[in-house]
């Protein structure tokens, strides 16, 4: 069964959330177009939160989703902290900035009761998750509006623990999505799989429906999905080119390129393993780094870099997140690509 009658939807085309290059204007694009548009929240105050779903609300009758991280808070480990800057204080010294002094303000935030209480005066219809799920009295929260809960599985052990703990659905999100892998139950990247791979052997386990995410670009791709048994698909690289999208210049450039070919899996960023498109960083440090503090404290060190970089017109310390299908990017109003996406359903 399509995703459309659990949703409220018309079209079974699901806009990934990406936090950091996007915002209400895309997601409100894909609910007016028959989708469902989704708002990432992960790196939203309580007041930019309010503002995005009060734009939302005013320009959208529509069903959308918002999404929220539930990553267990990190502890900072000092060592590891120390190595980490001393890797990257070359940089600083290259860009003639200052390391910042405090290493314990994640930019990423764990979903929580304040969060909770903002979604609350909204009652969002949709509300997905990345990193598992909420502990049970604020999932309890979400569910009394009336919310259907959405949660990513990149295993199938992943999958039954979120039914078993109250997903209404699932994504199984494959090793070629853009952006964090919403592993949780294991760090063990051996374990982590294609979208057709995996999309059939989630089904199989679990009752509830499962939307697939991961590689899917065309209308061809939706199609095939929708054959292996999805109820619908989530597709997130596709929208980065979108004019309502508010992904950097340096992101869009690199896009566009031949490196955007190439992506690798790397915890540079933000400490959590995320593909994207190698850029100068990944280049010199290797993209995965056994000195880069737990998710997201990562991000405190690199963040600096990143804005004395990007204020240059480089984007060589940007996280620069797709997916490693990129041929369905393109300049096009996110309502005709998600119509164009939906175009071989019947
Ligand atoms: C730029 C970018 C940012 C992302 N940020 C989030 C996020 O904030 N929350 C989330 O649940 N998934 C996030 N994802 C992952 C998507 O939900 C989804 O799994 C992925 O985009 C699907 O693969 P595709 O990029 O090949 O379409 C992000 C993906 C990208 C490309």
């Amino acid at each position: 069964m399509h995703i459309t009658a659990t949703l409220g939807i018309d079209l079974p085309i699901i806009q990934a959330p990406m936090a950091g290059v996007q915002g209400s204007a895309l997601a409100i694009a894909v609910c007016n177009a028959g989708g469902l548009g989704s708002l990432p929240c992960a790196m939203l105050s309580p007041d930019g939160l309010r503002r995005e779903l009060t734009a939302i609300r005013s320009n959208t009758g529509r069903p959308f989703n918002v999404n929220l991280f539930c990553h267990p808070r990190p502890v900072v480990d000092p060592a590891r902290e120390a190595l980490w800057r001393a890797q990257l204080a070359p940089y600083y010294r290259e860009f003639g900035i200052d390391m910042p002094k405090d290493d314990t303000g994640p930019a990423r935030n764990p979903f929580d009761e304040e969060a909770a209480r903002v979604l609350g005066e909204f009652r969002p219809p949709v509300v997905s998750f990345h990193f598992g799920l909420p502990p049970g009295a604020l999932l309890a929260q979400v569910k009394a509006w009336g919310a259907k809960v959405m949660s990513s599985a990149t295993t199938v052990a992943e999958a039954l623990w979120l039914e078993a703990n109250g997903a209404d659905v699932i994504i199984a999100q494959g090793v070629e999505a853009g952006g964090h892998r919403g592993m949780f139950l294991s760090k063990d990247l051996s374990e982590q799989v294609g979208t057709f791979a995996l999309l059939p052997q989630v089904i199989r386990a679990v009752k509830v429906p499962v939307i697939a995410a991961g590689g899917v670009t065309s209308a061809d791709a939706v199609a095939a999905a929708l054959t292996l048994g999805a109820a619908g698909v989530q597709v997130g690289t596709a929208y980065l080119l979108c004019p309502e999208a508010d992904t950097s210049s340096p992101h869009r450039v690199a896009l566009k390129t031949e490196r955007a070919r190439h992506t690798v899996l790397t915890n540079l960023f933000t400490g959590g393993v995320a593909r994207g498109i190698p850029n100068r960083l990944t280049d010199e440090l290797g993209p995965l780094s056994s000195a880069a503090p737990a998710f997201p404290l990562a991000a405190n060190a690199v963040t600096p870099l990143r804005r004395a970089a990007e204020s240059a017109g480089s984007g060589g310390f940007s996280p620069l997140w797709a997916g490693q299908n990129v041929t369905g990017c393109k300049e096009t109003g996110a309502a005709q690509l998600t119509r164009e996406l939906a175009a071989r359903l019947g």
